[in-house]
């Protein structure tokens, strides 16, 4: 017989199937084929990422399970199923939310997120931890984007699930995302397997900005070349496809992704006045900085010259002062 592993996962695959059911075929559905229908999914979006929806009601999973002889308890340990406080039943843990499954490396189901369709809180809920899934070992789509990561060496990398989808839409299947949470290094590690160029596509405001940059150390210590995408201030990748469409996402974004060192630049920019003397000396200092821990020669030559250029310095008293914080740093 299977092992408690295997039948979390095998419900899992009934949950799944459940919910897509109930999205593309019943009454129950109606709330998420209008709510998907508003957001612009298409059918081979939701046939590829099997998008479901879980039912309004507090039984249907449950019962399904049950019939099938799981245990329920089983299925509480497996993320799927809530034990009432009173002790005396059971009742499925999504419900009327728009159900992303996710998948191992295997492409075996092990996870979900749920998207309200409503304003209710949390916008998503995710399964916890269980013995089957681990968060910070898991990255949203990576089953489905390998054989194109590995076909053009290249990764984007985004917060959402719903972002992977739309970049799919946009033709961009190498995309992949992480599941709630700052990036970990064991993803950083599965990631550079697959691929040595990232492209961070993170949302643009302040949290994803801060996200980016600690996603680009992590990544970095990895062994991967780093881009990051270019995206206006206040949207999010899917925002940025529904409203300006593929070709410029293509173009705008993700063709005239930045370096980390351009993304660090452009950071330490923000909010100085560089025609300003010492708000400009402050910002060439820092810049400076940044160079100097760049490993490659050829790339702090790149940048020192794009700095003299930029303010007319001297190239070789840029260098000096380079070197000197160089050896001051070390
Ligand atoms: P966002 O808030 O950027 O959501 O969170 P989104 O992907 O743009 O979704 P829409 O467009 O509002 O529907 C990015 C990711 O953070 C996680 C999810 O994985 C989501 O895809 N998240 C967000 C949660 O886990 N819980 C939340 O309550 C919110
Ligand atoms: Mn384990
Ligand atoms: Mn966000
Ligand atoms: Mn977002
Ligand atoms: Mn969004």
């Amino acid at each position: 017989a299977d092992g408690p592993r295997e039948r979390m996962k095998s419900a899992h695959e009934i949950a799944a199937k459940l919910y897509y059911h109930v999205l593309t075929l019943t009454e129950q559905g109606a709330d998420g084929r209008n709510y998907v229908k508003e957001r612009g999914f298409t059918r081979e979006q939701i046939e590829r990422f099997q998008i479901g929806f879980a039912p309004d009601r507090w039984d249907s999973l449950t019962t399904i399970l049950s019939k099938r002889q799981y245990s329920l308890d089983l299925m509480v340990e497996a993320g799927l199923v809530g034990e009432r406080e009173s002790k005396d039943g059971y009742f499925d843990r999504f419900r009327n939310r728009l159900m992303f499954p996710i998948w191992d490396g295997q492409g075996r189901v092990i996870a979900f997120g749920g998207r309200t369709i409503s304003d209710e809180k949390p916008k998503y809920l995710n399964s916890a931890d269980t013995p089957i899934f681990h968060k910070g070992q898991t990255l949203y789509g990576l089953h489905l984007a390998r054989p194109s990561i590995r076909k053009e060496g290249t990764v984007i990398l985004f917060e959402g699930y719903i972002d992977v989808i739309a970049a799919w839409g946009a033709g961009f299947s190498n995309a992949i995302a992480t599941l709630g949470t700052a990036l970990t290094e064991e993803q950083a590690k599965i990631i550079r397997r697959n691929a040595e160029t990232v492209t961070i596509c993170y949302d643009s405001d302040q949290a994803g900005i801060n996200a980016a940059f600690k996603s680009a150390n992590i990544l970095e210590q990895a062994g991967c070349v780093i881009k990051i995408a270019d995206m206006p201030e206040g949207l999010d990748p899917d925002d940025y496809i529904r409203t300006y469409g593929a070709n410029r996402f293509k173009s705008d974004v993700i063709g005239a992704s930045l370096t980390f060192m351009s993304f660090k630049m452009r950071y330490l920019r923000r909010g100085k006045n560089l025609a300003n003397e010492s708000e400009r000396m402050r910002y060439i200092e820092e810049v400076l900085s940044e160079i100097s821990s760049l490993p490659r020669a050829v790339e702090r030559d790149h940048y020192l010259r794009q700095i003299a250029d930029e303010f007319s310095l001297s190239l070789e008293a840029l260098k000096q002062e380079q070197y000197q914080i160089y050896r001051a740093n070390r």
